[in-house]
């Protein structure tokens, strides 16, 4: 089968089109044809051995998002048949329930190998069934993303309808987050870098924007549009530069879902601000199988299509990931697997 592998050494100039032996699948197990995959801002990193022993051992196929149709199953297999489509869950292991070692540890893309093969033969307990509504490349976006918007608002932060959510910037993550909001009729404030984004972040139901370019000191600004009151949530994908503005606009007791670390991921701020506002401060990490199994049939009851923003051939890895660095996206940057 044709993958995609780092072989020899570590580093994105050992990354390349290679073969392996095709996989058959033995008892429990599932065969996927894989036709679509998606990056995240981890899968470039991956080849420089980013999360050292974590990134797992060489050759490996890397990137963790991905959907493929079922060409096969081994005995005893029930939860797929032939003919579905399904995405391999991120943590292969983490089924329910809360995190762990093992579970937090078993992940697509390093230290498994990830999406970016021809063929996948997983554990059946690693999969979900795709809804039919969504195309390949929209369900390809599903695994990290949108899975990580769903379980910092719904499976973690129990967001209710009426209430303030801030997001910050338009990508991958902060798209589903703002379709997750709407859906259950919470009220999102965005900010962004740019105004061009911000007229698309309206269209797709944003209540509120700023730009943070023009205003970078908007923790104040944003407090402002919630009366004084302060939010009572806010999905922090910046870190570093990031936090001490949401601090700034954070209601007392409300949920700080800390995603990502963009701008920096060293602490830098007035830490009494957590205690005295009584902020809850939760790290997210994706989520387990059965939240990615819960969040796509809550999108197929509301019809939520995923914003695929740029689609590469297979063989474009490399210019996927130089895309993405650039910041210029909106939604996700997927790979045809067919092309
Ligand atoms: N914890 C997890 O499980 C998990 C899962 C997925 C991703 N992540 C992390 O979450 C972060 C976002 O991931 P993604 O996939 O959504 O990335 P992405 O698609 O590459 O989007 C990044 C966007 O974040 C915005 N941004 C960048 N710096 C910012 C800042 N200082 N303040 C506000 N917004 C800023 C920009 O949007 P604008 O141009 O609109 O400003 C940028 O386009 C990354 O750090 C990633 O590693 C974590």
């Amino acid at each position: 089968m044709r993958v995609f592998q780092i072989e020899g050494e570590w580093g994105i100039d050992n990354l390349k089109i290679s073969t392996r032996p095709d996989p058959k699948p033995g008892p429990g197990q599932v065969l996927l044809r894989m036709s679509a995959s998606s990056i995240n801002f981890r899968d470039p990193i991956v080849p420089e051995r980013a999360y050292g022993s974590q990134s797992g051992n060489l050759p490996l196929i890397p990137v963790s998002d991905g959907v493929g149709d079922v060409i096969d199953v081994g005995a005893g297999v029930t939860r797929v048949k032939v003919g579905d489509r399904a995405c391999p869950a991120y943590f292969q292991t983490w089924i329910s329930g809360e995190p762990n070692a093992n579970r937090l540890t078993q992940s697509l893309g390093g230290p498994l190998d990830g999406t970016m093969s021809e063929f996948m033969c997983l554990s059946e307990e690693g999969v979900v069934k795709v809804p039919d509504y969504l195309t390949n490349l929209e369900a390809s976006t599903l695994p990290c993303a949108a899975l990580t918007a769903w379980s910092a608002l719904v499976e973690c932060g129990r967001i209710k309808p009426g209430e303030q959510l801030l997001i910050q910037g338009s990508g991958g993550v902060a798209l589903f987050a703002l379709q997750f909001a709407k859906m259950l009729g919470a009220r999102a404030t965005v900010i962004s870098s740019s105004d061009e984004k911000i007229e698309r972040l309206k269209h797709m139901g944003a209540d509120a924007t700023i730009n943070y370019r023009e205003t970078p000191e908007w923790g104040k600004a944003a407090r402002a549009l919630t009366d004084g009151r302060g939010f009572d949530h806010i999905l922090e994908v910046g870190g570093e530069k990031t936090l001490p503005q949401s601090l700034r606009c954070i209601r007392p007791g409300g949920t700080l879902s800390m995603i990502g670390i963009l701008s920096g991921g060293a602490m830098s701020t007035s830490l009494g601000l957590i205690i005295t506002r009584q902020v809850k401060l939760q790290g997210i990490t994706v989520g387990h199988r059965d939240g990615l199994e819960a969040m796509m049939n809550a999108m197929a009851q509301h019809q939520i299509r995923p914003v695929v923003d740029k689609v590469f051939d297979f063989a474009e890895l490399k210019a996927s990931f130089n895309y993405l660095k650039t910041g210029a996206q909106f939604g996700k940057i997927c790979i045809s697997h067919d092309r």
